[in-house]
């Protein structure tokens, strides 16, 4: 499958391209200056807003502190009349940084590495934004409390409004069996924010150890006992090397862009069939699988509530949970369930015990 990009251009890239850069990408070098911006006091009342353009506090080394790079962006705003003269840093919007990773500080930003929610935006500003603002890939409206996608089949979906740029980034996760890279295109899949260790992949790491502890695999214990940013030396990409009589099968039935899915084909999975009922997340699925290296063989974008994709170990479908029981004629060993927080899940867990011996709900 070609990693490109809806846009056109190279904002897709492989898992290795990006774990290669992403260490350094936001340290500053030697000469960037320090920054002391009081995020609750109104900018206007710190900096000459007139002085803030592009070469404002930018280093030789082309980065710029984040505090700078949204004081551009708030100057632009209050000059489009999207926010009051007196606005802080604080409530100038959401930064979203991309490629994104649990930091230790502040990070400094290069070209075209930050989309921007802001719940109040037009056009135009959102056109300057991302024409005078070098780091600004994407500009978006919208609430970031709101969910993004579908919570189940009887609501309506919400998306963000993309007003200007391409909203495609990507969250690394650091797994116990290695660094996992998930795009999503921000304007249709929820913001989840990378943290230090995910609670679900911690979930699911303890239930499958428990449950299917003859399956588990053997990576290397310095993955395995150090759950911490790893570098594309010490991680695996692919599917760890297993037995290859054993046979371990995962319905991962409400599969988003596929967080969990591929980290059971990580674990050795030897099947893992991923679903959602929203086409958005089945496209992004699709993509994640083939950017960590789990070669997409048969994909077809136009295809909706069917199977959409598929691999060698995997396929991608997009259907309602409730009638995945139509067109998949077997047991898994597990299914998994991850509804949206505040989401009945009674009939998916129903839907989910009828189709695996084992479900684990993410709550
Ligand atoms: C919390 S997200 C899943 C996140 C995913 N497990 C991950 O970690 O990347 C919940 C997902 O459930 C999907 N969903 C909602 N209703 C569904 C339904 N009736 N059948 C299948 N999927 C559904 C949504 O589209 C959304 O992608
Ligand atoms: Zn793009
Ligand atoms: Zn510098």
């Amino acid at each position: 499958m070609e990693l490109e990009c809806k846009c056109g251009s190279t904002c897709i890239r492989t898992a290795e391209e990006i774990l290669s850069k992403a260490k350094e990408s936001y340290n500053p070098c030697e000469q960037c200056p320090n920054i002391n911006l009081n995020k609750f006091k109104p900018l206007n009342q710190q900096l000459n807003l007139k002085n803030v353009d592009q070469d404002f506090g930018r280093c030789a080394c082309g980065k710029r502190h984040l505090d700078l790079t949204m004081a551009h962006i708030l100057k632009i705003m209050i000059e489009e009349n999207q926010k009051k003269e007196i606005s802080t840093l604080r409530d100038a919007c959401v930064p979203l940084i991309n490629p994104a990773y649990p930091l230790q500080a502040i990070p400094y930003l290069g070209e075209k590495s930050l989309i921007v929610l802001s719940p109040k935006m037009n056009k135009k500003c959102a056109q300057r934004i991302l024409d005078e603002v070098m780091e600004v890939k994407c500009v978006l409206q919208g609430e970031a409390k709101n969910t993004v996608g579908i919570k189940d089949s009887h609501f309506d979906p919400h998306t963000y409004k993309r007003l200007a740029g391409c909203d495609m980034r990507c969250d690394i996760f650091t797994t116990p069996l290695g660094p996992l890279c998930l795009y999503k295109d921000q304007g249709e899949i929820h913001i989840e924010f990378p943290r230090p260790q995910s609670p679900k992949i911690n979930a699911l790491s303890i239930f499958l150890n428990k449950h299917f502890p003859d399956k588990e695999p053997k990576p290397s214990k310095n993955n395995y006992k150090n759950p911490t940013f790893c570098t594309p030396e010490s991680s695996s990409y692919s599917a760890v090397n297993r037995d290859l009589n054993s046979s371990f099968t995962v319905l991962d039935a409400t599969c988003g862009p596929g967080t969990l899915g591929i980290y059971c084909l990580m674990w050795g999975a030897s099947r893992v069939v991923f679903n959602d009922l929203w086409k958005p997340a089945t496209n992004m699925a699709t993509l994640n699988l083939e950017v960590n290296g789990f070669e997409v063989d048969f994909f077809d974008e136009t295809l909706e509530k069917c199977m959409v994709a598929s691999g060698d170990k995997f396929e991608v479908y997009n259907l309602d949970i409730r009638n995945l029981g139509n067109v998949l004629d077997e047991k898994f060993d597990l299914c998994i369930v991850d509804p949206f927080p505040g989401v009945d899940s009674q009939d998916f867990i129903r839907a989910a015990e009828k189709l695996a011996k084992q479900v684990l709900v993410i709550e």
